[in-house]
């Protein structure tokens, strides 16, 4: 019998040295481009891309890299994409997605409408996922017959931390399960038509929970009837970040939700579309956060390895207690024979919390790494998922610069921000 996949990040899949991403030096990448910097691997993507084709369509979550030149890898793909703000709609028509097609290419998914989103989601006739009650009235006064589907909440959710839970009671995501009827009679009171039903109930969910979401959509789906022509399984597809760490058995999510839309399709008799909507999956192991160590200093008994990137590069660390691989790179050789010891990672932001090495709760812990000298190259690893996305100008730091690497070669995607930008929009007053 063959052996069932191996599932679990092994001892070495996060080497502590690095030398090269995607076959390019990265000094060389750093010396070109500067640091901080983020760099992402073409290859990568593609290859989850691949992974998930056994669904009809994948649908990817763009808030977890939006980047123009990830967009356009994607559209290239076959990827159609989640927008949840009239920021990531143009963004998606800036990639090339076009606005309207079956399936669409565009689909709004939230729980409100601001202002803004409201106006562009009806001029260009996107199609609607929406997650409140409030969001069925709006599209429907100003845009009656429309077909939308529905984000449920089914009453329970699970996530890599309690801030990406999107299920149950606590979280304000999603049409509360037990109000599905009183929906669909809004959506008929404005001849809108409920094609279909999603569901996403967390980010960086486990399998055991994963799995409970096909059960609670067949019952919602029966619920909703006959108009249904589509299931989505939302995203939520952990990624390992260390050791022990797991990827769910692809194969056999599919087979389960394969088996929720085929009872589906027996009990409508007609074809249902089965739609993934990931964000993580398909882009955190593409991505790298270069930074250079500037300083080493002791605290007492702790060593702390200051970078030149911070909570503005990536905030996941400070917001979640997450934890990201790193390594160090060699300013020559391949490191090989450095000792290894605990230190502190840290970043250059006037904020304690700026530490790279933090619990949940923020307490600090420590990593091992090896020894390193000013100068030299620190890389968080699986970045390309929430990191640039969440970068922020505190402490007027710049946004750093984003290169692809694709074919073998560095594409500078997006430029480091400059005075100028970080200041654009401000005036001051004139004097009194
Ligand atoms: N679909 C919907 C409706 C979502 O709200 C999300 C994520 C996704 C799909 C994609 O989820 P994914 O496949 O990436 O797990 N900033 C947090 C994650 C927040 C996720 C928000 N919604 C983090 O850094 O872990």
């Amino acid at each position: 019998m063959p052996s069932p996949p191996t599932l679990t990040a092994p001892a070495d899949a996060f080497p502590v040295l690095r030398t090269e991403i995607a076959g390019l030096s990265v000094n060389e990448l750093a010396e070109q481009f500067g640091t901080p910097l983020y760099v992402y691997d073409a290859a990568k993507i593609r290859e989850r891309i691949g992974d998930l084709r056994s669904f009809d369509q994948i649908r990817y979550a763009q808030k977890a890299n939006s980047s123009l030149a990830i967009l356009d890898l994607m559209r290239r793909q076959g990827v159609l994409v989640e927008a949840v703000s009239a920021g990531e709609v143009r963004r998606a028509l800036a990639a090339g997605y076009k606005e309207q097609g079956d399936p669409p290419p565009v689909v709004y998914t939230a729980d409100i409408f601001d202002r803004e989103s409201l106006d562009l989601v009806l001029s260009l006739g996107l199609h609607v996922n929406c997650g409140s009650p409030d969001m069925i009235d709006q599209l429907g006064e100003r845009a009656p017959g429309s077909a939308i589907t529905l984000r449920i909440n089914p009453g329970f959710g699970h996530g890599h931390s309690r801030k990406t839970n999107t299920g149950g009671e606590q979280s304000k995501h999603g049409i509360w399960h037990e109000q599905l009827d009183d929906c669909l009679r809004r959506a008929d009171h404005h001849g809108l038509v409920v094609t279909g039903l999603h569901l996403h109930i967390g980010s960086g969910a486990d399998m055991e929970h994963l799995s409970q979401v096909c059960g609670a959509m067949e019952k919602l789906a029966l619920v909703a009837g006959r108009t249904l022509q589509l299931i989505s399984a939302g995203g939520g597809l952990p990624v390992p970040y260390r050791p022990g760490e797991s990827y769910v058995d692809l194969g056999e999510y599919y087979r389960l939700w394969d088996a929720s839309r085929k009872r589906l399709e027996a009990a409508f008799g007609h074809p249902l579309r089965l739609e993934i909507e990931p964000g993580r999956y398909l882009v955190a192991e593409s991505g790298y956060l270069v930074s250079e160590l500037r300083a080493v200093k002791r605290m007492g008994t702790n060593t702390f390895y200051l970078l030149d990137a911070g909570f503005n590069n990536l905030a996941r660390p400070i917001l979640y207690g997450a934890y990201h691989p790193m390594s160090i790179v060699p300013r020559a050789g391949d490191g090989a024979g450095r000792t290894q010891s605990e230190v502190v990672v840290g970043g250059p932001l006037c904020e304690s919390g700026d530490i790279f090495t933090q619990t949940d709760g923020g307490f600090v812990c420590t990593r091992s790494l090896p020894a390193a000298a000013v100068g030299e190259l620190l890389v968080i690893e699986n970045a390309g998922a929430y990191g640039a996305v969440m970068s922020s100008n505190y402490n007027s730091k710049p946004m750093a610069a984003e290169v692809l690497i694709s074919g073998g070669q560095a594409h500078l995607v997006r430029k480091r921000q400059s005075f100028d930008d970080l200041v654009r929009g401000e005036s001051i007053p004139a004097a009194e």
